[in-house]
């Protein structure tokens, strides 16, 4: 395949970090787009464009000369939601300026069901605008991400308390998917043109409820796990109404998906998450737990 120059916005987080090591792997030249300051040493092999994504003229230098353009990205502040559109927009704008022949954007699973979740709703909108703007637009809809299971924020009450407190229940389904499969699937629809013609759901085999994963999680951490539910009401003060509402969504329906059908077809499909946690599950006398595979929040 010819080397092209990719532009991942959102490289520090969870998928964007995914996405820079599968591109750079595969041969691409690859450009980073970090917020002004970011702490970048875990980035030295790729080239840094420090670039606030409000700041259209900074945007625009950090596009031009990109041959794709992966979408990466989170809102920030009161309305997520909104500063997610916003900065979504910018983004896309600027590659349609550029003359950037193709978007990879990272929507999620639901995005175009009326979920009552605000940062997925405004994906299904957002996937229309961009279809809109550039002519090629790869849509992968991601389940949870399996990584968020081996997040600090989880892993260390689980580590250091022998307790999984987590806002969903016990009992939900929830299907996942890890942040380096879904890039492997960004990294094919450079080529795999059917990659570039309908959303694609990306989802490991299975869903699993933490019932299902507690007996694999207390053999990988080596001692005896508790579940503790953390209340609505605490995620409403602690992570805002958007978040609440995701995790409220998640435990009446649960968030099961099936992969799309292409993934099978192109030998794609994400692996199980049993096989993730085995294979990314540090233990415990381990200084730098899940040091590589951090991420923010589940879906
Ligand atoms: N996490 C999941 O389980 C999951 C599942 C399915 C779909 N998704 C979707 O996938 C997307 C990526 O999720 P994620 O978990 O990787 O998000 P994340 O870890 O929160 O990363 C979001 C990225 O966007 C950057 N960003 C936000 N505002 C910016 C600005 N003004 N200028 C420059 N950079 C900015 C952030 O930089 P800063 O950190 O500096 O703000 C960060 O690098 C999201 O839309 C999410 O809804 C996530």
């Amino acid at each position: 395949m010819t080397s092209k120059t990719i532009l991942v916005t959102g490289a520090t987080g969870a998928a964007g970090r995914s996405y820079v090591t599968a591109f750079a792997r595969a041969g691409h030249r690859v450009r980073a787009a970090v917020r002004p300051g970011s702490p970048t040493a875990f980035l030295s092999a790729v080239e840094v464009r420090p670039t606030d994504l409000h700041d259209a003229a900074a945007l625009r230098a950090a596009v031009e000369g990109s041959d794709v353009v992966v979408l990466a990205l989170a809102g920030r502040g009161r309305d997520a939601a909104a500063d997610e559109a916003a900065i979504t927009r910018n983004v896309a704008r600027a590659a349609s300026v550029a003359g950037v022949g193709h978007l990879i954007y990272t929507s999620v699973h639901r995005a175009d069901e009326p979920t009552g979740v605000p940062h997925f709703e405004v994906k299904g909108v957002l996937e229309q605008d961009l279809a809109d703007l550039v002519e090629q637009v790869t849509v992968l809809r991601p389940t949870t991400f399996a990584d968020s299971l081996t997040a600090p924020w989880l892993r260390d009450r689980i580590v250091e308390q022998g307790v999984l407190a987590s806002p969903i229940g016990l009992h939900t389904p929830i299907s996942y998917v890890a942040t380096e499969d879904l890039a492997r699937v960004a990294v094919a629809s450079l080529s795999a043109e059917e990659l570039r013609q309908h959303p694609v759901v990306v989802t490991g085999s299975r869903p699993a409820t933490y019932a299902d994963l507690l007996p694999l999680l207390e053999q990988l951490s080596g001692r005896a796990i508790s579940y503790e539910q953390i209340p609505a009401e605490v995620v409403r003060r602690s992570f805002g109404t958007d978040l609440a509402a995701m995790t409220a969504m998640f435990n009446s329906a649960g968030f099961a998906a099936e992969p799309s059908p292409i993934l099978h077809d192109l030998q794609l499909v994400p692996q199980p998450v049993q096989d993730f946690l085995r294979e990314s599950w540090t233990p415990p006398s381990d200084p730098t737990p899940g040091a590589a595979r951090l991420t923010g929040r589940a879906g």
